[in-house]
């Protein structure tokens, strides 16, 4: 009796690690884990119009091919110097105005979407209209 408890004690543990496991699936990059699939949903919009999109980080990275540095950067002398391995910051820690240009320096919004739309666009691939990215619009 002694030992079955035991045994069943044991298989719920390794459900429950399995249950776990699966919630936090995570790519590994030098730069350190980041969710396969996350809501950006950027704090510094403070209030919603759109809906917040998803984002398919490891996709992107993995199946679509997109370099690193496509999306990541760290500028200097007007290059970019990014390279897996250095720390990510949110895109909002530069990109601190949420809908408001400031020279080159993007507002938050802008930042994302001329991030993510030309590429899209350029390849005639992946959503291109507000709806397939903001889909409650
Ligand atoms: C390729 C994807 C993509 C497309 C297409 C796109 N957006 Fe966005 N947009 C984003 C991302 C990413 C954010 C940041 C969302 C977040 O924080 O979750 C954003 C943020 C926003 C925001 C600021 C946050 C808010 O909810 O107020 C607005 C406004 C917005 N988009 C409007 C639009 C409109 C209007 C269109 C169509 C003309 C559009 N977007 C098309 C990706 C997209
Ligand atoms: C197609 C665009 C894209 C590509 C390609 C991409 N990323 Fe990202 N990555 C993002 C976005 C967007 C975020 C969320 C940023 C935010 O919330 O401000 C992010 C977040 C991260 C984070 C988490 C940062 C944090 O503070 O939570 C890490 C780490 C990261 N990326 C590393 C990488 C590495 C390394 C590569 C290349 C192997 C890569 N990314 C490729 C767009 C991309
Ligand atoms: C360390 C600060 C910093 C971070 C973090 C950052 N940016 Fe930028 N970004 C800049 C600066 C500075 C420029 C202007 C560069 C120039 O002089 O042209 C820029 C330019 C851009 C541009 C226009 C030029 C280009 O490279 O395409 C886009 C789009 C952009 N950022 C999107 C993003 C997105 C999306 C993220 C997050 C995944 C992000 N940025 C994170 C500082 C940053
Ligand atoms: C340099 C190119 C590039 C950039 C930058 C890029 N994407 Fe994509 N995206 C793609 C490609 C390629 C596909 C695949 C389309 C297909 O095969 O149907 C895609 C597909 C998608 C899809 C559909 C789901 C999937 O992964 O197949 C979503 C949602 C998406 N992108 C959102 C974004 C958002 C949000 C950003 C900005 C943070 C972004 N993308 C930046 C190239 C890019």
């Amino acid at each position: 009796m002694k030992k079955c408890s035991i045994a069943v004690l044991m298989a719920l543990a390794f459900a429950v690690a399995a249950l776990v496991g699966t919630a936090a699936i995570a790519q590994d990059t030098k730069s350190g884990k980041v969710e396969d699939t996350f809501k950006i949903k950027e704090a510094a919009f403070k209030k919603f119009t759109k809906s917040p999109v998803e984002f398919t980080h490891k996709k992107h990275s993995v199946d679509h091919k997109v370099a690193c540095t496509e999306c990541h950067h760290v500028y200097k002398d007007g290059k970019n110097v990014f390279k897996d391995g250095d720390k990510v910051q949110k895109c909002s820690a530069c990109h601190t105005d949420p809908k408001k240009d400031h020279g080159k320096l993007l507002s938050t919004k802008n930042a994302f979407h001329k991030n993510c739309q030309p590429c899209h666009k350029a390849a005639k691939k992946g959503p291109r209209k507000c709806t397939e990215c903001h889909p409650k619009g």
